[in-house]
């Protein structure tokens, strides 16, 4: 029998942010055996930049959408362009979208219309979201609840409390589990994730930002998915090969990659 290796998918990247050649980026990934990611969009130029990535490299794919922050920039014109470049090849998702009620960047009101075009627009070509959620988690899962009825989902850098994980999980959402589960002060989220099934979630840096330990504080990359990957093992107390296998079976089902 022949025994298939195994990979990790990278669920949330942001390649045009990392200070590094994306090539080399890419290649040292797949030498850890991260052989697909998704690089996220946070405005309209970084989507676009995202979709060039995911043309010129092969396991590379787009998010495309506007970040919380940038929220007051998606007018009527901008939501027209991020529909013309949702239906290219390759781009599988919309996002990040979603409420950041802590640096607030874009006032609420806002931030929430924002939310509501991007979610409708996912709606409208069947694709799924990421989720950013900040300090929102009760108008996070008020307008979700609203919007995405039949829509996959991830939280990524999932930052509620257990009783919020259950609520997710019992709406099939998914959660993105990155560095911040290595950190020392992170023990709320490792109960999270020793209580929640491995089928409810998947792997993802937010590279540049959060890098696992020992990296803290150090750029962030796709190549460091093991080392979150390794924590949920240890967590869990199963193999890093099962953590591979559910979690980029779970992206298979939320992406189809
Ligand atoms: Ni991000």
């Amino acid at each position: 029998m022949v025994e298939v290796s195994i990979f990790f998918v990278e669920t949330h990247t942001h390649l045009d942010l990392i200070k590094r050649n994306a090539q080399e980026v890419v290649r040292d990934a797949a030498e850890k055996k991260v052989t697909k990611m998704v690089t996220v969009g946070i405005d309209l130029e970084s989507s676009k930049i995202a979709l060039e990535f995911a043309h010129r490299f092969e396991g590379v794919y787009a998010a495309i959408g506007f970040h919380p922050h940038e929220s007051r920039f998606l007018d009527e014109e901008n939501l027209k362009e991020l529909e013309k470049l949702a239906k290219k090849d390759k781009v599988v998702d919309i996002g990040e979208t979603g409420l950041d009620y802590y640096w607030k960047h874009s006032n609420l009101a806002c931030q929430m219309e924002a939310f509501r075009k991007q979610i409708n627009l996912a709606g409208k070509l069947n694709l799924p979201l990421i989720i950013h959620d900040r300090d929102a988690h009760r108008d996070t899962l008020k307008i979700l609840a609203e919007e995405a009825k039949g829509l996959k989902i991830i939280l990524h850098c999932f930052s509620g409390d257990l009783d919020m994980a259950k609520v997710c999980i019992k709406r099939g959402y998914y959660l993105g589990i990155g560095g911040v589960v290595t950190f020392n002060n992170a023990k709320k989220l490792r109960a999270i994730v020793k209580e929640i099934s491995l089928e409810s979630l998947v792997l993802e840096t937010d590279s540049p930002y959060l890098a696992p330990h020992p990296f803290r504080g150090k750029p962030n990359e796709p190549k460091y998915i093991p080392l979150i990957a390794e924590k949920i093992a240890e967590i869990k107390g199963v193999s890093v090969k099962e953590v591979a296998e559910r979690t980029s079976a779970n992206s298979k089902e939320i992406f189809g990659i």
